[in-house]
């Protein structure tokens, strides 16, 4: 058996960058047919390709401007003309943005199925951008929840956004955020045991852990 210890390091650190760390240069045109080939090779049950991606880069982060603008007046009709200019602009907020469309192809698998799989072409696509040197970090932000923004955009009522991938150039690096106990949300099944399903910790607002809580139950 074979140990690729990169990719171990490279799954046990990586990390989202904040957007306001994502700085130019953008991906290359080879790297982004990189990221995406990785966005594509996820499992996907009965091979049905339940996703597609849309890759705003250079002006069109600009372009999409007047749809953010328009969509924001529906999500907030109070919003003043200073926060509509504001809101227009969040694709400006790193080089490149790809957009993840969960889209239901068939009755089967599972719709739940299909979606599972475009969360993991979401994480795919970070881990390619990462492991090229680019800092990456997924995020939905109101604009994947709004109907105006989603028609203007050319999806339909069998699509989901499942994200948009910021990705740049990290400007400083990064820091470790807490990561969850394994001892409380993984359980070695026995007959009757109790399973560890993080509740006590986790189904309050706020908890305590440590940077890396990553030990196993006894
Ligand atoms: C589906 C999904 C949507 C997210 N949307 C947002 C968002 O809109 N705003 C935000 O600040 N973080 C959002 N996040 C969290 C960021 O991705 C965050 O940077 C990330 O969870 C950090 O985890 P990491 O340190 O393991 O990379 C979202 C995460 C997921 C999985």
């Amino acid at each position: 058996m074979t140990i690729n210890q990169d990719t171990l390091d490279h799954l046990l650190n990586r990390r989202s960058v904040s957007i306001k760390n994502l700085q130019e240069p953008a991906p290359s045109v080879d790297d982004i047919k990189t990221i995406l080939k990785a966005g594509a090779r996820v499992p996907d049950h009965n091979k049905r390709v339940p996703w597609y991606f849309i890759t705003f880069e250079g002006q069109a982060r600009q372009d999409i401007a007047p749809l953010l603008r328009e969509a924001y007046k529906t999500h907030d009709p109070s919003a003043t003309d200073a926060k509509l200019d504001l809101e227009s602009q969040r694709f400006m907020n790193a080089p490149l943005v790809i957009g993840v469309v969960s889209r239901i192809r068939q009755k089967k698998p599972q719709a739940w199925e299909q979606i599972l799989s475009a969360g993991a072409a979401c994480m795919n696509i970070c881990h390619a951008a990462h492991a090229l040197g680019y800092g990456a970090n997924w995020l939905s932000q109101w604009y994947s929840y709004n109907d105006h923004f989603k028609k203007g955009l050319g999806l339909d009522e069998r699509d989901n956004i499942a994200g948009f991938i910021y990705i740049g150039t990290p400007t400083c690096p990064n820091e470790e955020r807490e990561r969850p106990y394994l001892s409380k949300i993984v359980t070695s099944w026995s007959p009757d045991v109790k399973l560890n399903k993080g509740d006590e910790m986790y189904d309050k607002p706020k908890y305590d852990a440590p940077e890396a809580g990553f030990e196993l139950p006894q």
